[in-house]
């Protein structure tokens, strides 16, 4: 599924960017956050249940990037309340909304790894398309804000997939 985010529901704001592209745009950042959420705590688990002779390397490297992904929780739900719109609330909602699967259990280190590697992925090629829609429609933040954010997954990814 995805975020709907109604034009009727903005605060109203004198700003070049048109209420309809405000509303659109809080909605693709409602759905980045849900993704950005999932991610989160899929790799916090994989920070508490990694196991084996790269427990050390996982159980840190995976620290810095949920540190990384709660840093921009708060970013990415911030900028949906700047462009006037109300964050989605509710975990079931985050988890309908992601890009990525919620998983309840995990196998090996390998299969973490794996798993990790390519949703960092994911989440970065649905910011990429978000940041197309963002520069129609003139809203350069927002535009920033995620191409940020595709630089720090894509790292993330990098940094999980070497240690396969
Ligand atoms: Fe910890």
């Amino acid at each position: 599924m995805t975020t709907t985010i109604k034009s009727a529901e903005l605060r109203e704001m004198k700003t070049d960017i048109k209420k309809a592209d405000r509303a659109e745009m809080a909605a693709k950042l409602g759905d980045a956050l849900a993704s950005t959420v999932v991610l989160y705590y899929k790799t916090q688990s994989v920070h508490w249940n990694v196991t084996g002779p790269l427990f050390g390397t996982v159980h840190q490297l995976t620290e810095g990037q949920y540190e990384d992904l709660a840093a921009s929780i708060d970013e990415i739900a911030e900028r949906i309340r700047a462009l006037g719109a109300k964050t989605p609330v509710g975990l079931s909602t985050y988890v309908k909304n992601s890009v990525i699967d919620d998983l309840t259990e995990w196998g090996d280190v390998e299969d973490m790894l794996k798993q990790l590697t390519s949703d960092n992925l994911a989440v970065a090629d649905q910011m990429r398309e978000f940041v197309k829609i963002a520069e129609e429609a003139d809203d350069v933040f927002t535009a920033d804000l995620l191409t940020a954010r595709i630089g720090a997954l894509e790292e993330a990814s990098w940094m999980l997939s070497a240690n396969l």
